[in-house]
């Protein structure tokens, strides 16, 4: 695999990550749940949009169609202007390792292996020369401020340093789409709080798009745009005026 591919091209004023008419349900016992009802969103580069809503109204389920977990039983998920659903397995499985990171509330980390060591992996299986993944894993764990703990393994850091580790392996990559599930709420207020600046940084210094869900009400005032969903659907959609020059 070639690692200096250029980023995927799109036209300037595009959406990044597109929901067009999703829907999708899914079998429960004998009773088909409806998760999503055509459910459409367009979100752009460089914010940080936050989906909120009640437990179970299926943002989870929004986030893996966007980024290409699952399919969806009717409508498009569009990333980086191409349609995941037209995508082959493979394609697909290239277009997430090289354009998607992912952060998730339980952290997803290695047992036996150093932060430095979990951020330098998936940097390995897209193709980087190990000189490159120590370079990138680096300055991806001072981005997070674990400079100093990177040769800690998870049972060695605080469940704010895991979760910053999780985020220094997603930023690594540098993906143009950055997407985290629930990423503050196994976390104290202070710990928490890293995150989402963290996370704020990415889209701002680097442009990335940030897909964040969570109930976390601190979240919401650090998003760029805010998107409230219930019974699978976008109920509302709001953007918050506070881009300020860095
Ligand atoms: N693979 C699956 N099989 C069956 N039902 C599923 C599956 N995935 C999700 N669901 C159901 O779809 C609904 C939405 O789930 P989802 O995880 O997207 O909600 P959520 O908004 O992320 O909730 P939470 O805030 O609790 O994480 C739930 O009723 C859930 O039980
Ligand atoms: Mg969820």
């Amino acid at each position: 695999m070639n690692a200096r591919l250029p980023d995927t091209a799109m036209a300037p004023g595009q959406p990044s990550l597109q929901a067009v008419r999703l829907s999708k349900s899914f079998l429960s016992g004998h009773v088909r749940v409806q998760v999503l009802q055509g459910l459409s969103i367009a979100l752009y580069p460089g914010e940080l949009s936050l989906i909120s809503g009640p437990s179970g109204c299926g943002k989870s389920t929004l986030l893996s169609l966007l980024s290409g977990l699952q399919s969806p039983d009717e409508g498009q998920a569009m990333a980086l202007g191409e349609d995941l659903g037209r995508m082959s397995a493979r394609a697909l499985e290239h277009f997430r390792l090289r354009h998607t990171g992912f952060v998730f509330q339980g952290f997803n980390l290695f047992p036996a292996l150093t932060a430095l060591e979990q951020v330098q992996l998936p940097l390995g299986y897209m193709g980087f020369k190990r000189a490159e993944t120590l370079r990138r894993a680096q300055r991806a764990l001072d981005e997070v401020g674990l400079t100093q703990r990177s040769a800690m393994r998870p049972a060695e850091l605080s469940g704010g340093e895991r979760q910053r580790v999780a985020i220094a392996r997603a930023m690594a990559k540098e993906p143009q789409l950055l997407f985290a599930d629930e990423p503050t709420s196994a976390l104290d207020a202070e710990s928490g709080q890293r995150v989402i600046d963290i996370l704020h940084r990415a889209a701002r210094a680097h442009g990335t798009t940030v897909l964040c869900v969570s109930h976390d009400p601190r979240l919401v005032r650090h998003a760029d745009r805010v998107l409230g969903m219930e019974d699978g659907v976008i109920r509302n959609d709001w953007r918050q005026n506070q881009v300020t020059p860095e």
